[in-house]
C-alpha cells in the first residue's frame, strides 16, 4: 500500500503542559517534525477534554495556552500542521463509524477507562469516556499515520487503534496502516508527591512542574517531592524518577548521584537542589519563548487555522474513501 509517511500525536487542552508531557511526548514530536521525510499533524484535543468535568469559561484560554506551549517547546508551523481537533469535523464522523467496528469487550479493558471509573462518582462515567480510545483512533486514522509520538501510558489505546485498521482493512479492502508509537527515552515522569503515579495535570500542583514554572517556584516543588518511599539501602520510586529527569535535561550529573546512591551516601537535598538548578536551565529558553507568544494571540489563532486547512484537506480525502469502501451513497 502506498502511503505517506506520516506523524499525529494530541494532547488535551487541560491546563499548561507538563515536563511528563513535554518528556514523554511533546519533545518527540519536535523531533520527528525536523526528521525528513515526515508528514506532521499535531493536534489540541479538545473533543477528549470535555469527556471530564470542565469549565467552559476556561476553555478558551485553556486551548490557548496548550498553543503556546505546542510552539514553544519548537513546533514550526511552517513544517506542522499545529491544530485544533474539533475544527475537523471529520474526526468524529470516522469514530462513528470506527465505534461499528470496536468491540465491547475491548473498550471495557481499557486501563485508563477502568481507572477513571474508579476514581469519578459514578455520574460522571460518561460515555464519551467509554468512545475516548475510538476517537483516538479516529484522529490517529483519519491521516494514515505511521507513527505515533506519545507517552507509554497511551501504548493501550495505540494496540486498539491498530486493531481497529485492521478490522477495517479486513472488512472493506486495504485502507489504514497500522501505526507504531514512538517513545521517548524516560518515556514516563511520575508525580512529584506520589511517585507511584504519573505526572499529571489533574493532580495537585506541587505533583508536577509546569514548563513554564518559575524557577523558585521549580525549586519549592522540587524541595517538596517524596524520595524516602524505597525499602532500606534502595533507591525509592521518587528518587528514581529524580533521576530518570536529570538523566533526560543533564545526563553528566547522573552517575556521580547514582554512585553516591549505590554507596549509600547520596544526600536527596542535593539531587533536589541541582536538579532545580539544571532545570531552570533547561525551561528558561521555553519560558522566554512562551512570553513572547503569548503577547501575540492574533498570530497564535491564525496559524491554527492555517494548520486546520492543511489537515482537513487530508481527513476529508480519507472520509470519502472510508464512506465510498462502506457502501454510502
Ligand atoms: P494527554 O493530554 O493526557 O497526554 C498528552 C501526552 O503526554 C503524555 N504524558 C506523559 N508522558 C510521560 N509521563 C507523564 N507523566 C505523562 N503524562 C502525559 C501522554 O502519554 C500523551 O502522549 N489520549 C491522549 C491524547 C490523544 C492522542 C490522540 C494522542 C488524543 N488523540 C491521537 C495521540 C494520538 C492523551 O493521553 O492526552
Amino acid at each position: 500500500m502506498k502511503t505517506t509517511p506520516r506523524v499525529l500525536s494530541g494532547i488535551q487542552p487541560t491546563g499548561k503542559l507538563h515536563l511528563g508531557n513535554y518528556l514523554g511526548a511533546l519533545k518527540n514530536w519536535v523531533a520527528m517534525q525536523d526528521e525528513f521525510p515526515h508528514e506532521c499533524y499535531y493536534c489540541i484535543v479538545d473533543l477528549h477534554a470535555v469527556t471530564a468535568p470542565y469549565k467552559p469559561e476556561q476553555f478558551k484560554q485553556n486551548v490557548f495556552d496548550t498553543a503556546l506551549d505546542f510552539l514553544a517547546a519548537g513546533l514550526n508551523p511552517e513544517k506542522s500542521a499545529i491544530f485544533i481537533q474539533s475544527h475537523v469535523t471529520e474526526h468524529v464522523e470516522l469514530m462513528w463509524l470506527l465505534n461499528t467496528l470496536a468491540p465491547l469487550g475491548l473498550l471495557e479493558r481499557m486501563t485508563q477507562f477502568k481507572d477513571k471509573k474508579k476514581q469519578r462518582q459514578a455520574e460522571a462515567v460518561n460515555a464519551g469516556l467509554f468512545n475516548y480510545p475510538v476517537l483516538m483512533a479516529a484522529d490517529i486514522l483519519i491521516y494514515k499515520a505511521t507513527a505515533v509520538p506519545v507517552g507509554d501510558d497511551q501504548l493501550q489505546h495505540l494496540e486498539l487503534t491498530r486493531e481497529l485498521a485492521r478490522k477495517f482493512n479486513h472488512a472493506f479492502g486495504e485502507t489504514f496502516p497500522e501505526p507504531e508509537a514512538r517513545l521517548t527515552k524516560g518515556a514516563r515522569i511520575m508525580s512529584l508527591t506520589n511517585p507511584d503515579n504519573k505526572m499529571s495535570k489533574s493532580d495537585v500542583e506541587k505533583s508536577y512542574v509546569t514548563l513554564d514554572e518559575e524557577p523558585d517556584r521549580i525549586k519549592s516543588k522540587l524541595k517538596k517531592a517524596v524520595t524516602d518511599t524505597g525499602a532500606a539501602g534502595e533507591t525509592g520510586p521518587g528518587a528514581r524518577n529524580l533521576l530518570t529527569i536529570l538523566g533526560v535535561i543533564h545526563p553528566a550529573s547522573v552517575p556521580d548521584f547514582e554512585k553516591q546512591a549505590k554507596q549509600g551516601t547520596i544526600r536527596y537535598s542535593d539531587l533536589k537542589t541541582h536538579l532545580a538548578e539544571k532545570l531552570a536551565e533547561y525551561l528558561g529558553p521555553f519560558r522566554a519563548r512562551r512570553a513572547e507568544l503569548a503577547s501575540k494571540p492574533k498570530e497564535v489563532w491564525d496559524l491554527l487555522d492555517t494548520g486546520k486547512e492543511k489537515a482537513a484537506k487530508i481527513a476529508q480525502a480519507t472520509l470519502v474513501e472510508v464512506k465510498e469502501k462502506m457502501g454510502f451513497v
